[in-house]
């Protein structure tokens, strides 16, 4: 099946916003958070089955009653989560979301808590709703495997969200698992932590899971912050098909609110302002998540064949070094070795345009989309290493 991610579709000259910052230029374009691949077959048969109907008129998302039995019936066979379809909200993209949640549970004033480096609209978020931004840095924890080999991973510096969420002006956490840019899974042990110190504090967690179908690392797995039982009735969970089977265009996600309180304050602070989700993105999220987990299985094996191409090469280049990515088809890349001014200049002058670290408040960082055929993987990793 690998032949379905070797050939993928030419995006010069098609508006994407990845392909038109360096177009006309020899620099191959890295950085935005979607993929090369074309969509599973079954979700391009069912969008040409919608436009072949000819009618694009209104649909109420809580009526398609196919695309909520297709995210019930995902979160239950993929994350073993039973939801009751009425804690669905649909949303028009997960940025959206998480700006909504600081709009329904805070006050102006409040502070929201945001570990970085993180996504840049999610860093952006609080103060573009008057409130204040909370900085929980992110840091490497090393340990032993069962065989005695060193292993580093990224985490959240837990004691600074221990210290900061006691501050009761802080009324949201907004986490993102799997982390973007780092990688990073969040463990049981992890997830308990973050539930206890929201509960103890009344900080209120906005759960963005928009890459949680996207976990590499065998042995790893996703736990939704609504699944659990100490997160269920002060958390919503922000997940979509969007990342995982490149259809992010369509603008159609979801979050997933068990508590009628906080739904309820959710959809008023949306009304008016955000729109329903579209037809097509509703249509492509019940074939995303019925009818394509062959093709889903054969692109995380593809995604893992990228993600250690990218890990062995770029630890070889000098002055550069990351971390293996347990999630996401992004690699976070320590470039602070260069000693160069601008990280991202370097890279550009060697054909290859990265997002830049300092989007996600880490200068001497770069992020690489690897979510791309193994071949122009290549040519970004050799264009590195030259
Ligand atoms: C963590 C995270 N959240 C949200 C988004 C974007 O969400 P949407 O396009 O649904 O608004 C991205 C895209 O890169 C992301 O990485």
């Amino acid at each position: 099946m690998s032949a379905l991610f070797d050939n993928t579709p030419p995006r010069k000259n098609t508006y994407s916003f990845k392909w038109q910052k360096y177009q006309g230029k020899d620099i191959i374009p890295a950085w935005v958070a979607d993929t090369e691949f074309r969509c599973a077959q079954p979700i391009l048969d069912t969008l040409s089955a919608q436009i072949e109907h000819g009618n694009m008129g209104y649909i109420l998302p809580a009526h398609h009653q196919g695309a909520i039995n297709a995210v019930v019936r995902w979160l239950k066979d993929k994350h073993n989560w039973d939801i009751d379809p009425s804690w669905l909200v649909w949303t028009p993209g997960v940025v959206p979301a998480f700006n909504v949640a600081c709009k329904a549970y805070c006050e102006a004033g409040d502070k929201v808590l945001i570990q970085t480096p993180n996504y840049p609209p999610l860093l952006a978020a609080p103060k573009l709703n008057g409130l204040e931004r909370v900085d929980i840095g992110t840091v490497i924890e090393t340990s032993q495997d069962n065989n005695g080999n060193t292993v580093q991973r990224y985490t959240i510096d837990f004691e600074a969200l221990e210290r900061e969420a006691a501050d009761p002006k802080c009324k949201l956490f907004i986490l993102c698992n799997p982390m973007n840019p780092v990688g990073s899974v969040l463990t049981q042990s992890e997830i308990d932590r973050i539930a206890a110190i929201c509960n103890k504090n009344n900080v209120t967690l906005c759960s963005d899971e928009i890459h949680c179908d996207l976990i590499l690392e065998p042995g790893k797995s996703h736990i939704p912050a609504g699944r659990e039982a100490a997160l269920a009735e002060n958390s919503i969970t922000l997940m979509a098909a969007s990342k995982t089977f490149n259809v992010a265009g369509l603008g159609t996600s979801f979050a997933i609110i068990p508590n009628a309180k906080l739904r309820q304050a959710f959809t008023s602070a949306a009304a008016g302002i955000v729109p329903w989700v579209t037809v097509l993105g509703l249509a492509a999220t019940e074939a995303a998540f019925t009818l394509c987990d062959d093709w889903h299985q054969a692109q995380l094996s593809y995604l893992r064949e990228n993600r250690n191409k990218v890990f062995n090469a770029i630890n070889q280049i000098e002055g550069l070094n990351m971390l293996k990515a347990d999630a996401t088809f992004l690699a976070w890349v320590d470039a602070s070795g260069l000693n160069v001014d601008n990280v991202l200049n370097w890279a550009e002058e060697k054909g290859v345009g990265p997002s830049p670290g300092v989007d996600f408040h880490k200068a001497d960082h770069f992020r690489i989309n690897f979510g791309c055929s193994s071949a122009m993987l290549d040519d970004i990793l050799s264009r590195l290493a030259k």
